[in-house]
């Protein structure tokens, strides 16, 4: 049995209006779904929109461009298009989260991360500091995080990169959200880093159901978290397939251009 996908993208065009005037058609007609528990790896060159659908499915825009997308973005059937601004804020963190490739992005560097990772949290019921400091604790503890109640009192620069990258994926999935949206995740980590967070990925979508769309530019990164690989060129979505398939025996001109100029990523 199929279950209904979490992410059903559907004939997503993005146009870019920038400050200056200018019109950008970034997306054109990309297609893609995710269901729950899967992953999926989006490659392709610099340029090629990889953030912009990211961001385009997030629903959120840099601050001095405007994005304008058509087509259809559904979560678990609801369409993200067109839905009010309120109810896409609403949405974020408990339906959707992000995390950056620059953990900095996502967490506030004069804040604790103990605050931080409660945020969400306390918007919804008020926590004692106590309590704030133990649900820190906890939340970093299921991503990994040694000595937790230690980094929970922490400050962001006080953690390696590595540990910061975990705290926002704390951050990220304290609320529960389908999906987890991450950009680039692992491309300021060292290589035996970048293995153990893309780990706890692979352990976020088995132990919790969370759907994953993992923005990358490298193939290997590609591989190691399985699923589909959605190659973009141009705004398009050139070739789609099983990871180890479409790696191994690559369809689409541009894919095997992709493939040969990495080397380590067919092993
Ligand atoms: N805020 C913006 N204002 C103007 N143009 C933008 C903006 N964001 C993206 N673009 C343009 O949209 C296109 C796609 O950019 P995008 O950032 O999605 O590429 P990418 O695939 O993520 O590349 P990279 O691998 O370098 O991160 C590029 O031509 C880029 O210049
Ligand atoms: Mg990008």
């Amino acid at each position: 049995m199929t279950s209904a996908p979490v992410l059903d993208v559907r004939s997503l065009d993005t146009v870019l209006h920038t400050p200056d005037g200018r019109s950008l058609h970034v997306l054109h007609g990309v297609g893609l779904t995710i269901a729950a528990g899967e992953c999926l790896g989006v490659v392709g060159e610099s340029g090629s929109g990889k953030s912009v659908l990211a961001r385009t499915v997030l629903g959120v825009e840099s601050r001095t461009t405007r994005a304008v997308a058509t087509g259809e973005v559904r979560l678990n059937g609801e369409d993200l298009l067109a839905a009010t601004p309120a109810r896409r804020a609403a949405l974020l963190g408990t339906g959707i989260a992000m995390v950056h490739q620059d953990p900095m992005t996502s967490l506030n560097p004069v804040v604790r991360i103990a605050e931080q990772v409660t945020e969400s949290i306390t918007n919804r019921r008020r926590l004692s500091r106590r309590e704030r400091l133990r649900t820190a604790a906890e939340l970093l503890a299921a991503v990994d995080v040694p000595d937790p109640a230690r980094r929970a009192r922490a400050h962001p620069h006080e953690l390696s990169g590595g540990l910061r990258q975990r705290a926002a994926i704390a951050l990220a999935v304290c609320c529960g959200p389908e999906l987890l949206i991450a950009d680039e995740p692992t491309t300021a980590l060292d290589a035996l880093v970048r293995g153990r967070i893309l780990d706890l990925f692979t352990a976020l979508r088995a132990e919790r159901g969370i759907a994953l769309l993992v923005v990358t530019h490298d193939l290997a990164v590609a591989r190691r978290i399985g699923g589909t690989v959605a190659v973009m060129r141009a705004g398009r979505v050139v070739e789609l397939g099983p990871a180890e398939r479409l790696l191994e025996t690559p369809e689409h001109a541009f894919t095997a251009a992709l493939v040969a100029a990495e080397p380590g990523a067919r092993r």
